[in-house]
């Protein structure tokens, strides 16, 4: 993520979120850009601008051209003329040894082609890449789409924060991996790819 797909970013983190949290502010996501604690990711597609709010979800994945994260500037330098557009994030937090997975949104009309399964993949990539020794995040109870995410990529419920979110009180699950960096974890983790890759192509690129 670059500071110039803040203003994308944070659409995409309206739509999928509205009521549902207070919403960060543009200097919200630049201190978190700064942060050597916070990785910010995004799925970006070329030409994305032809795909209108109401239009029919396309085909699979060789549109995805790249998954990158804000600290490779160099690469992304020359796509700046607006050709690139943003249609889905995740953010994490490094907390010593531990990954918490702190958002993942896909935009509403680019939802169900592995475009959040890709950022996920790409967040566990990292946490490989950062060797955490653990996974973890929130999500509401009610939000059995993004469950079942977790869930296939080894997610566990370990507990529960009782009425955690303010909006409605809901409660929030807690999915956690423990021993992520252990073979059977990680031997897994590369079957899913390799069926995701399967599934979706190999088009997506993670720089
Ligand atoms: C959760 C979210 C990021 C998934 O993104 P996506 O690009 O639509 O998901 P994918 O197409 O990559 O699907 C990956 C997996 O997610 C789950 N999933 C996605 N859409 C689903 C649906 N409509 N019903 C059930 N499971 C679903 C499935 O496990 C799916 O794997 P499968 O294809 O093997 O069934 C997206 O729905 C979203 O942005 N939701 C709003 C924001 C949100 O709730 N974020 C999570 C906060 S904790």
């Amino acid at each position: 993520m670059r500071e110039q797909d803040i203003s994308l970013v944070a659409n995409i983190d309206r739509e999928a979120f509205a009521g549902e949290r207070v919403l960060p502010s543009y200097s919200f996501y630049r201190r978190d850009l700064d942060s050597p604690l916070a990785r910010y990711m995004v799925a970006s597609i070329q030409n994305g601008f032809e795909q209108g709010e109401n239009s029919q979800p396309i085909a699979k994945s060789p549109w995805i051209k790249k998954l990158f994260n804000y600290h490779n500037h160099t690469s992304l330098e020359t796509n700046t003329s607006g050709e690139e557009y943003v249609i889905g994030f995740i953010s994490v937090w490094l907390m010593m040894r531990e990954l918490h997975l702190t958002a993942i949104a896909v935009k509403c009309n680019y939802r169900r082609q592995g475009v959040g399964e890709r950022l996920l993949i790409s967040a566990i990539e990292l946490a490989k890449k950062l060797n955490v020794t653990m996974l973890t995040l929130e999500v509401r109870a009610s939000n059995k789409i993004a469950q079942s995410l977790y869930a296939k990529y080894g997610f566990q419920i370990v507990g529960m924060r009782h009425k955690y979110y303010s909006d409605n009180r809901e409660d929030a699950i807690i999915m956690t991996v423990y021993n992520f960096n252990l073979a059977p974890y990680q031997t897994r983790f590369q079957q899913l790819k390799l069926a995701y890759n399967k599934k979706w192509g190999q088009n997506l690129i993670l720089i």
